[in-house]
């Protein structure tokens, strides 16, 4: 049967409006607030620029955590947002509505504000951890952890709705594992690995004006893409036929949705509810301007982390994490390329941006230790260093009488496309950083490119086609 077009999305018209709101608000309050930061110590200076010695060092300031404004504004319109979610259940109750045509009045959906205020639990957490992490500087093995627990909320949510832990096996594996296999309980971990993974993740490709939010605008407006895909469009047409002295109407075409290819109303309210936190956090996104090159405003971690954790809690309760993950294609990339460093193998500096070059006003590859690294490496350093200069993403500096590795070029995507491009300014490489979603799709489908400033938006159009084109030859759903 046909969708009707959605009740609730009146809901969503309201969560258009609120996204204006918070539009306004962060173009007017980032700037403003500014100096505010400053005076509360809540700065930093660009690692990446020279600065005159005679301008005295405050002048050469840059407010930093400008993220909290937008973290701020954003829940708050999330929250102002609660009752227009549930005008329609609402207006029932006031109206003490009574079942009609065969249709039973529903009770409170007291399951859909549980996931709804769950969530908003978790961007709290997320909030409160970036800005510690911005005053305080906190260790990796110390914030690593708060994500999972800031995600036991979701879960708990997820479980009461006896939440699927089924997933699809790929085709080629289906002989060995059937159509589907139940995880149970790793569905969880994985799902709390997930938190944790898109909060840092965006936190770890930065240094680089513009780099954290252009990178996160870019996964939210393929997010909410993908969700508009999932709503009922209505591409038919009807002809009332009382115009012809007959009282029914001649209907062509109808609703359309890949939620209804689904059959599945639920899959449609799914993606509405990913579309209410969507829009607001790319709304409160004009703070790019200020953070593009040359930087007027860092997002600090605490943007990242607000940005990271509502990917999460749109992926966990809209039930798309693969998809999402597929959006994330460059940030797993780089975590991975990042392992040996946060886990300890290879010496981590504080910053592992690249090192600017004044004279030339060039980035190159930045070096893990200043002059070598503090002891040799141990045999596993030594193997994981060498495949991954091997597969060119580090280059190696060795002890010209004994060859042993002394020091490697830091483990970060920015470095390596240093390295395989050559030098650039910051403004380009923020720019191959963008492209570099597409040029990571496209060594994974083992496709051909080079690249061109095109590339940002035929990334996400990729990440389409292989979720609905490619991902037909690995899976038939
Ligand atoms: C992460 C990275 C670190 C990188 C840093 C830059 C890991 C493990 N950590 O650390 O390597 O150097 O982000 O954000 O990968 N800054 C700029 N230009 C920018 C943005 C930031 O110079 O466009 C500098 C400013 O001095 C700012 C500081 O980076 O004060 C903020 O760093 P912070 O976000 O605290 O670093 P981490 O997230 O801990
Ligand atoms: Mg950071």
């Amino acid at each position: 049967p046909l969708l009707e077009p959605l009740p609730s999305i009146p809901a969503l018209y309201s969560s258009i409006g609120f996204s204006i709101f918070a539009f306004l608000a962060t173009i007017y309050l980032v700037p403003a607030l500014g100096p505010t930061f400053i005076k509360a110590r809540l700065s930093g200076r660009d690692l990446l620029k020279v600065y005159d010695s005679k301008i005295p060092r405050e002048e050469t300031l840059i407010p930093e955590s400008l993220g909290l404004v937008c973290a701020s504004i954003y829940i708050l319109s999330l929250i102002l947002f609660i009752p227009f979610a549930f005008t329609t259940p609402i207006l029932e109750q006031i109206n003490g509505k009574k079942p009609q045509q065969g249709i039973t009045v529903v009770e409170f959906p007291h399951y859909q504000l549980s996931v709804y205020l769950s969530s908003l639990l978790s961007l709290l957490v997320a909030t409160i951890l970036g800005f510690l992490d911005d005053v305080f500087d906190i260790r990796w093995r110390h914030k690593l952890p708060i994500p999972i627990i800031a995600s036991i909320p979701l879960l708990m949510v997820y479980y009461a709705e006896h939440g699927n832990t089924n997933v699809v096996v790929p085709l080629p594996l289906r002989f060995i594992f059937g159509t589907l296999i139940n995880l149970g309980p790793l569905y969880y971990v994985y799902m709390s690995l997930l938190s944790t993974f898109s909060t840092n993740s965006i936190n770890i490709l930065a240094g680089i004006n513009g780099s954290e939010t252009s990178q996160a605008l870019i996964i939210a407006l393929s997010v909410i893409l993908n969700d508009l895909l999932y709503l009922p469009w209505p591409i038919g047409f009807r002809i009332p036929l009382h115009l012809l002295g007959n009282h029914t109407e001649l209907e062509f075409g109808g609703v359309w949705s890949a939620g209804m290819a689904h059959g599945s109303r639920e899959l449609v309210e799914r993606h509405l509810f990913s579309l209410y936190f969507m829009l607001p956090l790319v709304a409160c996104r004009p703070h790019v301007l200020n953070c593009r090159y040359p930087a007027r405003a860092f997002p600090g971690d605490t943007l990242c982390y607000v940005t990271g954790m509502a990917f999460a809690v749109v992926g966990i309760q809209a039930h798309f994490s693969k998809t999402l993950l597929l959006f994330f294609i460059p940030q797993i990339f780089n975590f991975l390329l990042s392992c040996p460093q946060l886990f300890g193998l290879v010496p981590c500096p504080r910053h592992r941006v690249p090192r600017f070059d004044a004279d030339t006003n060039l980035l190159h590859p930045s070096k893990a230790s200043e002059i070598q690294f503090p002891k040799p490496p141990t045999k596993l350093t030594t193997i994981v260093l060498h495949t991954l200069s091997l597969l060119g993403l580090t280059e190696l500096v060795k002890d010209p009488n004994t060859g042993v590795i002394t020091n490697s070029t830091n483990l970060t995507i920015l470095n390596v496309f240093l390295l395989r491009f050559g030098p650039m300014n910051e403004k380009r490489l923020v720019q191959v950083l963008i492209c570099s979603q597409v040029c990571i799709y496209i060594t994974t489908v083992n496709c051909v490119g080079s690249l061109n400033p095109a590339f940002q938006i035929a990334g996400s159009l990729l990440a389409f086609f292989i979720r609905y084109g490619l991902a037909g030859l690995i899976y038939d759903g």
